[in-house]
């Protein structure tokens, strides 16, 4: 197998700027074997390798079933594979895909504005994009989706970051006290809405409850579906809970703080936007491709198999690296470049939800808050420009800003000018 000498993606130098490794990689050694991990691991960089992973519908070589993280899990929910996870997922496109991303428009335009509000509160002129706007708008649209204060945002942004944290820890329990924390923050949550369902005396809770007995929340819906012809355990209760607030925030934060970055770091693109609104969408698919906020998720090899000439034993942990293939030259014309003249078809190639049937149930509810952001914000603050360097978020799988400077004229001056 080819050897990238400075290719390994858990080193401080690729995890400041992975793309220049991941192209040396794609040309070099497409298929990678990263020894410093425990599990040691395999990944795949070019576009088309990544794409058939995640187009493999029944898992005949590349199963979900471990997990999408480094370490081997047990299969559950979301994590199963071919009809196990379809008929998973089914039971929550309701609450998470299209509708979720229409349903919430007001809610999203309100945070919006909101937020903006809060951030030119009293004149100021300059703050921090990353944490007073992009970590606040998901934070508090999921919050209010899985029926949870969303004055609770700063322990929700502590608990996500913790639990993507475990996420990169060498060890299979890695991640136990994240869980542990997440299930005992739900908990007093799912017991108020037991205790209506007692008081009401209703004993098997059905449906046509939400939004009569009880709030038509993710948290009630968690206690009333039928999957299998039984209720959800315990632990599918807090994996699905887990995975909706935690996959549901930081990504959709990062894509805020890197569109965010992109745009104003060339100032002329901004003005772009700002000059045309519809740009907005383009601005959002391609700063998804360039940058998509997971860098990687795993698969497991349920065989031997050999790709690009490379082969991986049987039982391999596998990253399939969406950022890399984003930026592969074989199916972008100057793939490092920041473009708003994309053809949609070209933009919406990329891999930033994945693909196939592990597709992101979230995506359209993200796409909707990048759409709104931006038009929002390309209307109300004009003149928003950076202040200073931004900062890295701390996990490696993962590409997004948590400190993004920006600076911005205060509109009401503008208005009295
Ligand atoms: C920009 C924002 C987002 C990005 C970049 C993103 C990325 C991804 C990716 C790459 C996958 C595929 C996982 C795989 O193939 O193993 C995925 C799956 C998933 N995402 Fe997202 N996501 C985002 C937002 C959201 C939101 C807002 C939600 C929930 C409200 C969500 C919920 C899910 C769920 C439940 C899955 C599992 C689907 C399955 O395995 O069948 N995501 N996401």
């Amino acid at each position: 197998m080819a050897e990238v000498a400075d290719f390994n993606p858990l080193s401080a130098t690729i995890a400041d700027d992975p793309f220049a490794a991941f192209e040396r990689a794609r040309d070099a050694c497409p298929v990678h074997h990263t020894a410093e991990f425990s599990p040691e691991f395999y990944s795949l960089t070019r576009f088309s390798d990544v794409l058939a992973a995640l187009n493999d519908a029944h898992a005949e070589i590349w199963s979900a079933e471990s997990g999408s993280s480094p370490q081997f899990n047990r299969p559950i929910g979301f994590n199963q594979d071919g009809a196990n996870s379809q008929e998973f997922r089914k039971l929550f496109r309701k609450w998470l895909s299209p509708s979720a991303g229409a349903v919430n428009a007001e809610l999203i335009d309100a945070t919006i504005h909101d937020l903006i509000d809060e951030m030119i509160v009293d004149g100021r002129t300059r703050g921090d994009f990353a944490t007073e706007f992009a970590v606040l708008l998901p934070i508090r649209v999921i919050a209010r989706l899985i029926g949870i204060p969303p004055e609770d945002a700063a322990e929700l942004k502590e608990m996500t970051d913790e639990f993507l944290g475990a996420f990169c820890i060498p060890a299979a329990n890695g991640v136990a006290p994240a869980v542990a924390r997440l299930n005992a923050y739900f908990a007093p949550h799912l017991e108020h809405r037991r205790a209506l369902l007692r008081e009401a005396g209703i004993s098997e809770p059905a449906e046509r409850d939400l939004g009569d007995v009880l709030p038509d929340d993710l948290l009630s819906y968690m206690l009333v579906l039928r999957y299998r012809d039984r209720g959800l355990t315990p632990a599918e209760i807090g994996y699905v809970l887990a995975t909706a607030l935690t996959g549901g925030n930081d990504t959709t934060t990062s894509m805020l703080t890197n569109v965010i970055h992109r745009l104003l770091e060339r100032p002329s693109l901004w003005q772009q936007v700002v000059d045309n609104g519809k740009l907005v969408q383009t601005a959002i698919e391609e700063s998804l491709r360039l940058d998509p906020p997971v860098l990687g998720l795993f698969r497991t090899n349920t065989e031997d198999v050999t790709v690009d000439g490379c082969p991986i034993p049987a039982n391999s942990k596998v990253m399939l690296l969406f950022g890399s293939g984003n930026r592969d030259s074989r199916q972008w014309e100057h793939p490092d470049e920041f473009r708003l003249d994309r053809t949609q078809k070209e933009l919406r190639r990329h891999l930033a939800f994945g693909a196939g049937v592990h597709f992101c149930l979230g995506a359209q509810l993200a796409r909707s808050e990048g759409y709104r952001a931006l038009e929002i914000l390309r209307t109300r603050l004009p003149h928003l420009r950076l202040d200073g360097p931004g900062e890295r978020v701390p996990q490696w799988h993962l590409w997004g800003r948590r400190r993004l400077p920006v600076r911005w004229d205060d509109p009401q001056a503008m208005e009295q000018g």
